[in-house]
């Protein structure tokens, strides 16, 4: 680790003054079950304003507040009947609820709209922190806008270290993609935002109903679809995509091509010894799948290749999450 590297042990000492930076208005990285993310006092406009700079994030884009749990949410957001049988099954968990602001959340946060977009994360460095603050944490995730999200306290050392005052290391993130983001203006009418690790199946279990996937909007005026300007989480190495399934498709593409590294969901039963080729898992676990997705593509992406050609996940429950954030990676603009 560098000398100057900022990224702090979760010690009570370290939790304690990573408090205190956030009660004075800076910024720390925290780590969150879903990806580390770059947290901020959420009522405090400078704060949010800081928040938007350091990721180079358009002020459209609204950003998630943290909370603990769905008492503490009822001061910012207009709970209804869905949103307390979806806390009360998935949280402290991977699920962001948008639901009717109140006026005490500043504009700035919600990029205008009158909804927010509340979480109450599990990972137990966040809980501990949130217990030393009497605000909410206001907390997009710790990636230069447009870049990889971080899933490792040096991914974000590497990237915004050196504009923030701290990053708090909680270990690498146990799911790897983001909270699935869950629409609930209108409790009649839930639909999912973001596909995530929670997968609607048990959304739609939890509700009784079907719970469609909203599409995404066009990229003007605030978004209600997160990551709706397509080209999102991406390398800056040319990523392209083949069907599940198809290595002997994507091994012919990478014969063609100088540079090129494969990423595949599993290890292959056999394959050339040149080093280009990764895989996400030993046998082609979903959970494992999405727990190393940016974790690897942020190391291939610093390893010089023209091109990554990368394996679809299976079309099913988080397979369909991962896949999203894929087809976002590959997307051209
Ligand atoms: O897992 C996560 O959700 C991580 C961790 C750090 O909690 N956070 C995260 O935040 O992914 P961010 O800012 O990278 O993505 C949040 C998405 C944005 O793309 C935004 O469009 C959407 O949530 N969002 C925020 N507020 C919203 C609102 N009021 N209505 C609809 N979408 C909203
Ligand atoms: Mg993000």
């Amino acid at each position: 680790m560098p000398p100057n590297s900022r990224i702090l042990a979760p010690t009570p000492g370290n939790l304690d003054r990573c408090a205190k930076l956030l009660a004075e208005g800076a910024l720390v990285s925290v780590p969150t079950e879903t990806v580390y993310g770059l947290a901020g006092n959420a009522l405090r406009e400078d704060c949010i304003r800081k928040i938007f700079q350091v990721k180079g994030r358009p002020l459209i884009d609204p950003l998630i507040a943290h909370v603990t749990d769905l008492s503490a949410a009822a001061d910012y957001v207009a709970a209804n009947a869905a949103a307390e049988i979806l806390a009360e099954r998935f949280w402290p968990g991977p699920l962001t609820l948008v639901l009717p602001k109140h006026p005490v959340v500043p504009d700035l946060l919600t990029a205008g709209l009158p909804s927010l977009a509340l979480r109450s994360p599990r990972h137990p460095v966040f809980r501990e922190l949130l217990k030393r603050l009497d605000f909410p944490l206001a907390a997009p995730s710790a990636n230069p806008f447009n870049y990889i999200s971080p899933t490792r306290a040096e991914h974000v050392e590497r990237t915004l270290g050196a504009k923030i005052a701290a990053v708090l290391d909680g270990g690498p993130c146990e799911y790897g993609i983001e909270s699935t983001i869950v629409d609930l203006r209108d409790p009649a009418h839930p639909s999912v935002l973001r596909p995530g690790p929670i997968a609607p199946e048990d959304l739609s279990a939890a509700l009784q109903r079907e719970i469609p996937l909203h599409g995404p909007t066009p990229p003007t005026g605030a978004q209600l679809a997160p990551g709706a300007l397509s080209k999102h989480y991406s390398p800056k190495t040319t990523l392209k995509l083949v069907a599940h399934g198809s290595v002997d498709e994507a091994r012919r593409k990478q014969a063609e091509s100088d540079g090129c590294a494969l990423l595949l969901n599993r290890r292959p039963t056999e394959w050339d010894e040149t080093g280009d080729t990764f895989w996400l898992s030993e046998t082609g676990q979903a959970r494992e799948i999405a727990a190393n997705l940016y974790d690897l593509l942020q190391r291939i992406d610093q390893m010089g290749y023209r091109t990554i050609i990368a394996e679809l996940a299976k079309d099913e429950a988080i397979g369909r999450s991962i896949n999203d954030r894929l087809s976002r990676a590959a997307a051209e603009a």
